[in-house]
């Protein structure tokens, strides 16, 4: 059993998970690389890492359901257990979802329930809020609204731009984000469902 990531943009947090898992010899390696965008950095980061990959590009499917049955025909065949989210800017649909509820999870930077979607940092900047950070959770059929697992606060200074703000919380996901992962495959983390309200 292995360990999928999908990713949209520049793959930092790919990288730093990648790494972090060869450094720590996980008994559950990263396999595969899932990559929906057909210009994302990742795709230059899996060759250099040597993790095989497939871009499927969600455009040339007729509906999100036949584009994750796609996805779902590559999970078996590496034999994933895990996927990982790693800027994967899309929802998860319930064909991904019914096959592997309680096995999918997401890094996001803000303090979840604040600034779910898709411009979490810029939002906290201009909100503007003193303390933002990065969340790790679960995936549910929510936007951003599954279980917490971990998360870790970042401050917002003055002289704080978005820039330095995005630096500040990618170092903190790129630290974060596998040793969560690592407790995970360990079975040292529970699956419970969020309770609604
Ligand atoms: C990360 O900061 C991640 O938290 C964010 O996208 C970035 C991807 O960076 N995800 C979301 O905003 C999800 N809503 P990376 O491609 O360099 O890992």
């Amino acid at each position: 059993m292995s360990i999928a990531v999908f990713a949209s943009g520049s793959g930092s947090n790919f990288q730093a998970m990648v790494e972090y898992a060869r450094r720590q010899q996980w008994s559950t390696p990263i396999s595969l690389l899932i990559c929906d965008q057909p210009k994302a950095k990742v795709l230059q980061r899996a060759e250099r890492l040597d993790i095989p990959y497939h871009m499927i590009d969600p455009r040339r499917f007729a509906s999100k359901r036949a584009y994750e049955e796609k996805v779902l025909t590559y999970l078996e065949q590496s034999r994933i257990e895990w996927i990982v989210l790693a800027g994967y800017m899309r929802l998860i649909g319930s064909t991904i979802l019914n096959k592997y509820e309680g096995k999918i999870v997401n890094i996001h930077p803000s303090l979840l329930p604040a600034f779910p979607g898709l411009h979490a940092i810029e939002q906290a900047f201009h909100y503007p809020v003193k303390v933002s950070g990065v969340t790790v959770h679960f995936v549910d059929e929510g936007m951003d609204t599954g279980p917490i697992i971990a998360q870790e606060a970042v401050t917002i200074e003055d002289q704080d731009t978005i820039e330095s703000l995005r630096a500040k919380i990618q170092q903190v996901e790129h630290r974060l984000y596998p040793k969560v992962v690592d407790q995970l495959i360990q079975g040292k983390i529970q699956y419970r469902r969020r309770r609604v309200e």
